[in-house]
């Protein structure tokens, strides 16, 4: 259906509690409008990394370039209306200051502890779809301007300052800024989804039907989102980069592909103890060190007393 064909909503006047809830974020909800579309709902700020605003504004970016591209586009949700919260309206109160509504994909959510129990050639073809997937994704995203993504360096800034008197993290920061310095920068600066992990994905069978989430896109090297999937899902690491490479024709790095993994973990490590979970803080912080260690760095055992500079990025 096109999606000027679907009834405008009046934003002031939604009610969260008579819809059903798909998904809640540290940014905020998404809500099946039950007429083929749904709504995600953001908060300007949050104990998340970045600004909601600017995460809208690059979804929007993202879903619109990218509709009718081929091999992906029909994979993509369609933005049917976006915009801000008015600020009078209960809503607003409740700290809620931009929306974007898009069409709703078919398909089924896949839970990691579901594809781990399946037997391995499922895994297989599973692996295989979220790779090939990927390298269509990749290739289209390269037609995107993508100034308009999201800055890494904007992150890696703003963990900098929050951890700035925290030699452990100063330290890792420095190790990944180096090693992402000897990266080719046409390597460096390619379009990723930048959050391509298995809850941003749908699934019809073994095959990828939908990939949505495109708040963080940006330029970054591609096995950054390859390790997104082998974080949680290190089972489909090789059929994935097989289907990766044969699709895209670009050799996947395993130093790089470690890297990513390095990042993920240090952006774990600064997110849990900003909310207090001290099991999931210590929990990355191993990752980190073991990532840095196979990257060459050894790092010493970590102090695990809060040291983050508690203000908001
Ligand atoms: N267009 C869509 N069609 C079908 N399901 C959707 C759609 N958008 C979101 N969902 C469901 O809602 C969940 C949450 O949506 P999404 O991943 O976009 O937001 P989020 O992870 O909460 O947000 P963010 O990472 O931007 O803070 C998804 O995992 C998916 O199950
Ligand atoms: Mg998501």
């Amino acid at each position: 259906m096109e999606t000027a064909a679907y009834k405008k909503l009046s934003i002031a006047d939604f009610r969260p509690e008579e819809h059903h809830l798909l998904g809640e974020g540290v940014w905020g909800q998404v809500y099946d409008l039950g007429d083929g579309t749904v709504l995600k709902l953001a908060k300007e700020t949050s104990s998340g990394i970045g600004n909601g605003r600017e995460k809208i504004e690059r979804e929007y970016t993202a879903l619109n370039s990218l509709a009718g591209a081929s091999g992906i586009g029909s994979f993509l949700p369609r933005v049917v209306e976006w915009g801000d919260v008015p600020p009078n309206s209960d809503l607003a109160r409740s700290g809620i200051a931009l929306w974007l509504r898009s069409t709703k994909k078919e398909g089924d959510c896949l839970f990691v502890s579901e594809a781990k129990a399946l037997p391995v050639e499922e895994q297989e073809l599973i692996g295989h779809s979220i790779g090939k997937t990927l390298a269509h994704l990749h290739t289209a995203m390269a037609s995107i301007p993508y100034g308009q993504g999201l800055n890494p360096g904007t992150l890696y800034s703003a963990i900098k300052e929050e951890v700035s008197g925290n030699p452990f993290y100063t330290k890792c920061i420095a190790i990944l800024e180096e090693e992402l310095a000897l990266i080719p920068s046409d390597i460096l600066n390619r379009a990723a989804h930048n959050d391509y992990n298995i809850s941003n994905l749908l699934f019809s069978g073994h095959d990828v039907c939908a990939v949505l989430d495109f708040a963080e896109w940006g330029p970054c090297f591609p096995e950054k989102d390859v390790s997104d999937i082998v974080q949680e899902c290190p089972f489909l690491t090789e059929t994935l980069i097989e289907a990766y490479e044969s699709v895209s024709a670009f050799k996947i790095d395993r130093r790089r592909l470690e890297l990513g993994l390095a990042e993920n973990a240090l952006y774990g490590a600064v997110i849990s103890e900003r909310r207090g979970d001290a099991e999931e803080h210590r929990s990355e912080r191993d990752k980190l060190c073991h990532h840095l260690k196979t990257l060459g760095y050894d790092i010493s055992e970590p102090r695990l007393e809060s040291t983050l500079n508690h203000h908001r990025l």
